[in-house]
Parts: structure tokens; C-alpha cells; sequence
């Protein structure tokens, strides 16, 4: 009997022995395959947020759907963030190494916005993990960058689009609007507020609440060369002409826009014109209205030569122009910034009251 224990006890560490040197062979393998100096984008982005910070960030897991694939992520979101009672929530998309632009931006229109306006910038990922504590460094001395772990690529603007749409129903649903603008355009918020409340308010209201005020291109046909950078196969979109869809540096959306575009999107396959998808395609088949009234937003900065409306009180139409850069220079507050000059020009427009004034 104590023999046959004695064996039933020696099989059962031997089995416990060997379960324990397959796992420690498997973790030797996946070592093999994937060494210790092996950083994945997602691994990068943790570690540098990860370590205790002043800016303590929320970390959400993300499911971003289209017709052809899923994809998950992450947001790092400023834990303070406070988004109650906003009139407008402004997201401007940067690339990680777009320092300057945001500096010019934030040195520039940004300065003294309303109180119930709130704006982040929204940063893909980068491997380049200096590049990703510089933008650490950035966030602690400024906390308003918004960080996700898509990677950022020119042709992944669809995705980070998206990402804002999701950010935003998740972080600032209560806001009354989303203003998606560039990080190289001028924007004169304060004029934004006159228009959204003398004008865009109203006709919100008789569009079901689901608009997207901005400049709107009609008639636009898809690129068809697969070589084009905007190259748009037919599987994904078949028809000759793209619904109307919003000119994309800046554009207004009402907060019921944003859950009908989050609804509509996984059912149309994904394309890389993030402009014509989301607020044409989409925005077509979830019965959100795209609004041009007069010219409230985006010419490029030489409106020296435009013709400036404004309405009777003398109040200019036009709210935002785009295409502002640094030409090779880069930031330094005592340099000419090239975002000061775009906005002087931009807020100081006026009208020749008896010649541009139209009743509005
Ligand atoms: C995406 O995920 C949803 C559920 O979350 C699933 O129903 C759908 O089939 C997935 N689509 C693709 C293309 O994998
Ligand atoms: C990483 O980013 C830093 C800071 O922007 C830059 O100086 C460096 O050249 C980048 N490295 C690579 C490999 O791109
Ligand atoms: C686009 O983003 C996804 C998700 O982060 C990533 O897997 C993919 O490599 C990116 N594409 C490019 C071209 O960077
Ligand atoms: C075009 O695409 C739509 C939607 O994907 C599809 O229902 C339709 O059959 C397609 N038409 C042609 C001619 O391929
Ligand atoms: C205005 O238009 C004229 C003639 O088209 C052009 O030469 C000039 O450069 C323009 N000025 C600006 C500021 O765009
Ligand atoms: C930008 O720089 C180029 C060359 O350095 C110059 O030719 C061009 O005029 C500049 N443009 C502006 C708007 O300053
Ligand atoms: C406004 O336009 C009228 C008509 O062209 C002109 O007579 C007047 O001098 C202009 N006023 C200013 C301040 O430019």
C-alpha cells in the first residue's frame, strides 16, 4: 500500500514538473521570437504614460468598427478633464511631431477662449519613444493633449477621425458642439459663438439636430488610380460622385450628429478620405444635414483679396481660414508666428458696411 502511494505521489510531481518546464520551454520561445529591446507602438505608448505622472491620465479601451474590419485601441484622457456645461468642445488633430503648429496655435487663437468653450489636441502613436516623452513633457506643462494608441499615419486619418467622434460621446457628449479643426488653421471663436447663436442654433433646430455646419463641396468624384494618395476602391464605393460632404480643416458638428455617425459608420466599408467618408458617405446615410450658409468657414490665409461679407451689424461671415505654416521656420515666441499674423487678418476683417453688409 505505502509503495503504491509512494509511486501515485512521484507520477504527480513529475506531472507538476512537466507542466512546469512546457510553460518555462513556451516563454523561452516567445523570448526567441520576440527579445527584450522588442516595442510594440501600444507597449511604447503605456510604458512612457504609465510612469507616475502630475498628469494623471484615464486609459479606455476603444472598439472602432466599418464593414471590413474592427479595430481596438486605447484613449489617455486627462483624469481632470472638465466638460460640463460647454457650449462647444474643439478637437484639433495633431501628429505627435507637430509641436510647433501647436504652439502657434496655442500662443495664438486659443488664448482667452469663452469659458464654456473647451479644445484638446488629439495625438496618434508614434515607435520614436523620444518623440513620446517629448509629448509627455508637452502634455504635463499645457494638459491639453488627448492620446490615443492608433498609430499615426497620413493614411490612417479616417481612424483618428473616428477616434475624435468616439472620444467625444464618451468624454463631452453634453457639449452643444464639436468643432473639428485642423492644427494649421485660425479660428475666431468668439465670432464662431455669434454665428452659432444668431444662425446655427436656428437652423439646428430645423434639421432634427443632426447638421454639420461647414463649407461644402457638391459634385466631387472619387479618385480611381490606385496609385492616387486618395485612392478610393470601388468595392468600398461604387457610385461616380461622392454625396456632398464638408470641406475638412474645420467644420461644426451638433452633439446629436456625433451618435448617428457612430451608429451609421460600421456598416460602409472604411475609406482613407476621413472628409468625404465621415461627413459625405456616413453623414448621407444617417440623415445628418451638411450646411453651408454664407462663408463661415475655411478660406486659405490670403483673404486680403476675398470680398468679406458681413451681416448688418458688421459682423464678418467668415470664422476660420486654413493652410497657415511655418514654412521651414519653427516656433519661438519671439519670432514672428505665422498663426498671430493668420488671426490679426482674421479678427480684424471688416466690411465697407454699404457695399458687403447683407441682411441676414
Ligand atoms: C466587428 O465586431 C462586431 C462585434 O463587436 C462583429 O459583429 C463584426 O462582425 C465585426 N466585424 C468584422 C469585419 O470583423
Ligand atoms: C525621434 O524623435 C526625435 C524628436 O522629434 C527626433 O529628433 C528623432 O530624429 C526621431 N527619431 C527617428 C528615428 O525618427
Ligand atoms: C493604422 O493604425 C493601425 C492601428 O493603430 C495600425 O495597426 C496600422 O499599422 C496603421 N497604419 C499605418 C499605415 O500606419
Ligand atoms: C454598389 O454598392 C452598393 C452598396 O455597397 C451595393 O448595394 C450595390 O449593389 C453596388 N452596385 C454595383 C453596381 O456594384
Ligand atoms: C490678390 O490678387 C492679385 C491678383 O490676382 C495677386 O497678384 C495678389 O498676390 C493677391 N494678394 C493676396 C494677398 O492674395
Ligand atoms: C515659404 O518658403 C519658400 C522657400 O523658402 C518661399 O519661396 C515662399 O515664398 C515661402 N512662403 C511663404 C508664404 O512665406
Ligand atoms: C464704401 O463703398 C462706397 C461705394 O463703393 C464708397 O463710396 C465708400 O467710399 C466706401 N467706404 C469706405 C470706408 O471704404
Amino acid at each position: 500500500m505505502p509503495t503504491k502511494n509512494l509511486n501515485k505521489k512521484f507520477f504527480q510531481y513529475l506531472y507538476l514538473i512537466s507542466i512546469f518546464s512546457s510553460c518555462y520551454l513556451i516563454y523561452l520561445t516567445a523570448k526567441f521570437i520576440k527579445p527584450d529591446n522588442y516595442y510594440s507602438v501600444n507597449e511604447i505608448t503605456r510604458k512612457v504614460w504609465k510612469r507616475s505622472s502630475e498628469n494623471e491620465k484615464n486609459v479606455e479601451n476603444f472598439l472602432m468598427g466599418f464593414k471590413d474590419f474592427n479595430i481596438s485601441y486605447q484613449f489617455f484622457t486627462d483624469k481632470r478633464l472638465e466638460c460640463n456645461e460647454k457650449q462647444i468642445v474643439i478637437i484639433i488633430p495633431s501628429r505627435p511631431n507637430g509641436f510647433d503648429n501647436r504652439m502657434g496655435i496655442r500662443s495664438s487663437w486659443l488664448q482667452n477662449l469663452p469659458p464654456n468653450v473647451i479644445y484638446k489636441f488629439i495625438l496618434g502613436s508614434t515607435k520614436n519613444e523620444t518623440l513620446q516623452e517629448l509629448i509627455k513633457n508637452e502634455d504635463e506643462e499645457f494638459q491639453d493633449l488627448i492620446f490615443s494608441t492608433l498609430h499615426e499615419s497620413y493614411s490612417n486619418l479616417t481612424l483618428k477621425t473616428y477616434s475624435i467622434f468616439q472620444w467625444t460621446q464618451k468624454y463631452c457628449p453634453t457639449a452643444k458642439y464639436l468643432l473639428k479643426t485642423d492644427d494649421d488653421t485660425v479660428v475666431d471663436v468668439r465670432r464662431l459663438q455669434y454665428w452659432i447663436e444668431k444662425h446655427f442654433d436656428r437652423y439646428n433646430y430645423i434639421f432634427d439636430e443632426k447638421v454639420i455646419f461647414c463649407k461644402v463641396w457638391t459634385n466631387s468624384t472619387p479618385f480611381r488610380d490606385p496609385e492616387h494618395k486618395w485612392y478610393i476602391p470601388e468595392y468600398a464605393f461604387n457610385e461616380t460622385v461622392f454625396p456632398n460632404f464638408c470641406s475638412g480643416p474645420t467644420y461644426l458638428l451638433t452633439a446629436k450628429a456625433i451618435p448617428a455617425i457612430l451608429k451609421e459608420t460600421p456598416k460602409h466599408y472604411f475609406i482613407q478620405t476621413e472628409d468625404a467618408f465621415f461627413t459625405g458617405i456616413v453623414s448621407e446615410a444617417a440623415g445628418i444635414y451638411r450646411f453651408q450658409k454664407d462663408k463661415h468657414f475655411g478660406h486659405e490665409p490670403e483673404i486680403g483679396n476675398l470680398t468679406i461679407k458681413c451681416d448688418l451689424k458688421g459682423i464678418p461671415f467668415l470664422t476660420s481660414i486654413y493652410g497657415i505654416s511655418f514654412n521651414g521656420t519653427i516656433f519661438n515666441e519671439d519670432n514672428n508666428n505665422p498663426f498671430k499674423g493668420a488671426m490679426n487678418e482674421l479678427f480684424s476683417l471688416s466690411c465697407n458696411k454699404s457695399v458687403n453688409s447683407v441682411l441676414n
